[in-house]
């Protein structure tokens, strides 16, 4: 019998619709450079190049020693859950308790059942431009649709609150905040932040960068209500990208069908690596603030880097590890200079449009790198401009 032909044109519309991912397209063609010889310098990465704690890493080890690598209970260990709990009240003094916490395989697969439970056909979701490029996606797979809401520079990207007023409408749903944020490294102001959870609409905070400012403080949505979802996990602050884990903790009504979800796709959570992500929380502390130091040194040498070359960074960024920095003076087209700079400087870097229309001659830089490779990609990147 013969198959029929495998083609685009199987996948679903709504799955070819999905945009990739530019950040990956930059780092695909840095490495067919590299695989020619060539020296990238990896600015493009949102991913900690520093190792995840020794602690945290024993205790993944003790945990499959002794054989804890069983399915866990579907919301999560109790055991994390809990520890998750303490943490927030430690930092945000606000009172969660362990049945509102659902432990997932990274903060992608929570946001997926966070959206999935909250959005009906059709809903709106309010996101900023710019904004972290998965989201688009996530929303418009359970069936929402996205309004953006411009946001300025010279307010470090952040929400005004009367523009999202303005784009409130009927069907909003949900509001995003992501803060510290990706791709800008700016953190929201507390009154914004307690404003946004007043109109209406429920607050969906990605709180994954907490932990990882430099000045100033960060703020959790469930400071200012309880009706919001935070999205959260372990990849940025503890270095565990690969590791997978992160959770959501969302309003007790919405609980059991996130519970039925996490069953049905996923099960549980990895179970060695909740036992890890729980050393994480209690023990890892000192080396969270090692890397905080490390991060916000590089900050600096970057920032004043890029400025010295010409770049625009109007509202200085203090978290996560990112700079998103003004190249209109250098081009219009944020993915051709990125490319640019990636074959004459060999400095991979992500364009600005990956984020949003209002990113566009923009280029996000990373420094989750090394001080010396920063300060090398800087050089490399003056003599690229000197020489265009
Ligand atoms: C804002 C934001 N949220 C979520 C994620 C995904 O995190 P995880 O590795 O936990 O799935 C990222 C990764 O870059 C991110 O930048």
């Amino acid at each position: 019998m013969n198959k029929p032909p495998q083609s685009d044109r199987q996948v679903p519309q709504l799955v070819q619709g999905m945009k990739p991912f530019l950040a990956m397209e930059i780092l695909e063609k840095a490495k067919e450079l590299e695989a020619k010889g060539r020296h990238i310098i990896h600015l493009e990465i949102g991913e900690p190049d520093l190792e995840t704690p020794a602690c945290v890493r024993e205790a993944c080890i003790r945990a499959l020693t002794d054989r804890r690598s069983q399915y866990t209970h579907s919301l999560g260990l109790l055991e994390l859950r809990e520890e998750i709990c303490r943490e927030y009240k430690a930092r945000y003094n606000v009172d969660v308790t362990p049945n509102r916490v659902l432990v997932t395989s990274g903060t992608s697969p929570a946001m997926l059942l966070a959206f999935s439970v909250l959005c009906h056909p059709d809903d709106e979701v309010i996101l900023s431009d710019p904004h972290y490029p998965c989201y688009p996606n996530f929303i418009r797979y359970v069936g929402a649709r996205i309004r953006t809401v411009p946001v300025r520079e010279e307010e470090g990207f952040q929400y005004s609150l009367g523009a999202v007023k303005e784009g409130l409408g009927e069907k909003t749903r949900a509001i995003v905040v992501n803060s510290p944020a990706n791709p800008t490294g700016t953190v929201i102001p507390a009154e914004t932040l307690k404003g946004l959870t007043e109109l209406g609409p429920c607050v969906v905070s990605d709180e994954i960068y907490h932990g990882l400012v430099y000045e100033g403080e960060t703020h959790s949505a469930l400071e200012y209500a309880q009706d919001v979802f935070v999205l959260n996990g372990f990849s940025k602050l503890y270095a565990m990208t690969g590791w997978r884990l992160g959770y959501v903790i969302a309003p007790e009504p919405f609980m059991r069908s996130l519970q039925t979800l996490q069953q049905n796709f996923f099960i549980s959570a990895n179970s060695f690596v909740q036992w890890a992500a729980l050393t994480a929380l209690r023990e890892a502390r000192q080396e969270v603030e090692e890397m905080c130091e490390i991060y916000n040194e590089r900050r600096s040498v970057l920032v004043a880097g890029l400025r010295k070359l010409g770049f625009g960074i109007e509202v200085e960024p203090t978290g996560a590890f990112y700079v998103l920095a003004n190249a209109k003076k250098f081009c219009s087209d944020s993915l051709l200079f990125a490319f640019e700079i990636l074959e004459h400087a060999g400095v991979g870097t992500t364009p600005g449009i990956d984020f949003g229309p209002n990113a566009e001659g923009y280029i996000r830089f990373t420094y989750a790198n090394s001080r010396e490779n920063i300060e090398e990609a800087l050089e490399r990147i003056r003599v690229f401009l000197e020489s265009r």
